[in-house]
């Protein structure tokens, strides 16, 4: 502790930050939403730390602040209260391009920030056509221009989130390692399937992150692996330490990522973002000389 606190605290970004070895880029637009209905897990937290080691790592990132709350709007430092966001784009009076704000900072990052008007966005869409694919057509005229699309939600699982898994083609839900952590995680995973069947055949519960780990304690160590055996091939096994300078960022309108940059909390982060980059880059296309005998065999009979 005593060297966190003697680290220099900056109060405003300067500058723009890149990191020396440049993170894999995807075959083509990666769109995540970042979802748990319960609130205080990490998704914001996690949706503002992994877009902005992203964009460190020279990807061309977009966070989408779906929460009337607006805390990813606050952490990227963007303005967000008496501005055009999110909620003008779903009600159809402007449209995406026109919303996009930049991060200071960071060569390529963007927010579409929220603001209180958007807590009236669930009961407003009701009315409206194909009210669970407004964000999905908003998003489609900029996606070309990201790598990576964030989308943080609000905890609930109204018609914000499914907006937001509509529009999406993956699902990244952080998991806070404490008592109840897996309560819950079935109403959520139900929505996901109706989803999937319904909205968004090509959605894919891809990625889950364990947040506010305590190597210390026997509890988060048992959730760990709790998740580790139900979704092996979902979970990022770097746990995101419960830390300190992460739940400071936020009042300095930082991430972790510039606020700290070699705390524990912003280099857990960092690995999660490169092994998410890692695990999305292209494949190598394998020539497989088992594949190609049989169909040649084929050809001749
Ligand atoms: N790794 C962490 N260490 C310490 N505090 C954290 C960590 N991750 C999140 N927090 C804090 O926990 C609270 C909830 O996190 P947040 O990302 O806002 O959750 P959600 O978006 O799911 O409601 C915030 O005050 C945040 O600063
Ligand atoms: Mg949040």
């Amino acid at each position: 502790m005593a060297d966190e606190v003697s680290r220099e605290t900056p109060a405003k970004v300067v500058g723009v930050r890149r990191l020396k070895e440049a993170m894999a880029k995807p075959a083509s637009t990666r769109i995540f939403t970042v979802a748990n209905q319960k609130g205080g897990v990490g998704k914001t937290t996690t949706t503002v730390n992994i877009a902005a080691a992203m964009a460190m790592g020279g990807l061309r990132v977009l966070v989408i602040d779906l929460d009337p709350q607006g805390n990813a709007s606050t952490a990227l430092g963007v303005e967000h209260r008496d501005s055009a966001g999110v909620y003008e784009v779903l009600m159809g009076n402007t449209s995406m391009s026109e919303v996009v704000k930049k991060v200071a900072g960071f060569p390529a990052l963007d927010c579409v920030s929220s603001n209180t008007s958007l807590a009236n966005a669930e009961i407003n869409l009701v009315s409206m056509v194909a009210r669970e694919l407004q964000l999905k057509a908003a998003i489609d005229e900029v996606s070309a221009n990201y790598d990576y699309i964030f989308i943080d939600c609000p905890p609930s699982l109204g018609l914000l989130t499914i907006n937001a898994f509509a529009a999406s083609k993956e699902l990244l839900i952080p998991i806070q390692t404490e008592y109840y952590a897996l309560e819950g995680l079935s109403q959520l995973l139900e929505t996901y399937s109706v989803v999937k069947k319904r909205l968004n055949p090509n959605l894919n519960l891809s990625t889950i992150v364990l947040t506010m780990f305590d190597s210390r304690t026997r509890l988060s160590n048992d959730v760990a692996a709790n998740v580790r055996s139900h979704f092996p091939n979902e979970l990022i096994d770097i746990p995101i330490p419960r830390a300190v300078r992460v739940s400071e960022a936020p009042s300095y309108n930082q991430t972790v990522m510039t606020y700290d940059p070699l705390s524990p909390g912003a280099i857990a982060y960092m690995q999660v973002a490169r092994e998410i980059a890692e695990r999305g880059k292209p494949k190598d296309v394998v020539f497989d000389s088992n594949v190609v005998s049989i169909n040649y065999k084929g050809g001749i009979a």
